[in-house]
């Protein structure tokens, strides 16, 4: 079926050609619009809380560029701060002052860490951040979550084995099945499987990297009781606990997940929110591991645009604008305000919605929301994709894919909330 309205004309044309040369006509997979079919808008501009399209469509946005514009599109302060920084000059290759500034707001914010290192996306800090972990431990294996995803590094684009085998296998061509087999993938939501793990191997495991709430695929809140073994048991056997804080940073609370629920990991990665809509990524942590890092110590890491002056202005008039307006506590408003509108619509269909601060995601099955990969029901693909194109023929920009969760910035406001929930109940009388 052909779901290309005839106002993605211009869209439609620009993709036809970029397949020519780029695969799949994009850079990064998920914008291809594979889960839902149709036609991806290519997008021209963005203001606030709408991005328009080259065929002149406006479009109320909750992707938000999956997480980075907590402010909006094209926010004055920070568009201010990276015009100014590009006067100066784009990259240096040397220190510059906004690295300073940026990482001092970062270590100010974020419980836990007494140093922090810039990276360029948050796959790098990911990646990084395991390789402290191994430098520091003398030890190879890794452990993650099944269904979570943490960038697209070798060892951690790996999926559960079957059956009761841990080890990972490849979820990528390309991944060396070597490289998988560090990996161990466990459920998330089960403490069991997680102490016999660690009761048999954890003295090879170097670090357990995980999302205390894991936005990647669904928005799987996980229970204290859980959060905690991870913490204490991972503890008891010298492995190194890695937040992965790529989106809960910086916005479901101040200080991210850690804050929220009042867990000190050993180190932490981010990215997203703190790069303020420019290529930024960062890994910190205790000043034990993090000074063992070059130049001071064996484990290498380094980046040519790494602490990018534009990036760092970016990053800081983000901070800044989060912390001089108490932005936390109005993406809580705003979030509240969300659930209140659209959570009854769901619920008239049987299906909830999963919400922390200004993260949600739409669970759609029945009962309690699935708080591991494996409990998502797989139904929920064909009943997103009818429900995506009702909103985006409404002018609404939804994830592209049932899995992701969608972002409220402080551009939104409670009447764009409102146009939101009216074009849903329509979408849903539809269904
Ligand atoms: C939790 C998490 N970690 C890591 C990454 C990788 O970040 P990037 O896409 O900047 O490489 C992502 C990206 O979506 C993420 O959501």
């Amino acid at each position: 079926m052909d779901m290309s309205t005839p106002t993605q004309a211009r869209s439609a044309e620009i993709l036809s050609r970029a397949q020519e040369i780029i695969p799949g006509g994009v850079s990064s997979p998920v914008r291809a619009f594979q889960a839902v079919g149709g036609t991806p808008a290519v997008i021209e501009r963005g203001a606030g809380p709408h991005v328009w399209d080259v065929d002149g469509n406006q479009y109320l946005d909750f992707v938000c560029s999956w997480g980075p514009l907590i402010l909006g599109h094209a926010n004055a302060d920070v568009t201010a701060a990276i015009v100014k920084a590009a006067s100066k000059g784009t990259t240096f290759g040397a220190p510059c002052e906004a690295e300073l500034g940026l990482a001092e707001r970062v270590i100010a914010l974020y419980p836990s860490i007494d140093q922090v290192r810039f990276v360029s996306s948050g796959t790098e800090a990911t990646m990084s951040a395991i390789r402290v972990a191994r430098g520091c431990t003398g030890r190879d294996y890794i452990v993650k979550f099944a269904g979570c995803y943490h960038g697209h590094a070798d060892h951690l684009l790996v999926e559960a084995g079957s059956g009761l085998v841990t080890f990972g296998q490849p979820a990528s061509a390309g991944v060396p099945a070597a490289f998988a087999e560090k990996t161990l993938v466990l459920p998330l939501d089960d403490v069991e499987a997680f102490a016999e793990l660690f009761a048999e191997r954890g003295h090879e495991i170097a670090a357990v990297i995980v999302e205390p709430l894991p936005a990647n695929n669904g928005l799987l809140k996980q229970t204290p009781e859980f959060l905690n073994a991870v913490r204490e048991i991972t503890r008891e056997h010298g492995t190194l606990l890695i937040y992965d804080e790529v989106i809960n940073g910086f916005r479901i609370a101040p200080g991210g997940a850690a804050e929220l629920y009042g867990i000190e990991p050993d180190l932490a990665t981010f990215g997203k929110v703190m790069g303020g809509g420019l290529p930024v990524g960062a890994f910190g942590g205790k000043a034990q591991y993090m000074q063992q890092l070059a130049p001071l110590g064996p484990i290498y890491q380094a980046g040519t645009l790494s602490g990018n002056p534009l990036a760092m202005a970016a990053g800081i008039a983000t901070l800044k604008a989060l912390q001089d307006n108490n932005g936390w506590q109005r993406l809580e408003e705003l979030g509240a305000y969300f659930e209140s509108k659209v959570a009854p619509l769901l619920a008239t269909k049987g299906w909830s919605l999963v919400r922390e601060g200004s993260i949600f995601w739409f669970s759609l099955q029945e009962g309690e929301p699935a708080r591991s990969a494996e409990a998502i029901d797989p139904d929920a693909a064909d009943l997103y994709r009818p429900l995506f194109h009702g909103l985006f023929a409404r002018g609404v920009n939804m994830a592209p894919s049932a899995y992701e969760v969608g972002f409220v910035s402080l551009a939104h406001t409670e009447e764009h909330i409102d146009f939101f929930a009216n074009q849903l109940g329509e979408v849903l009388a539809t269904l």
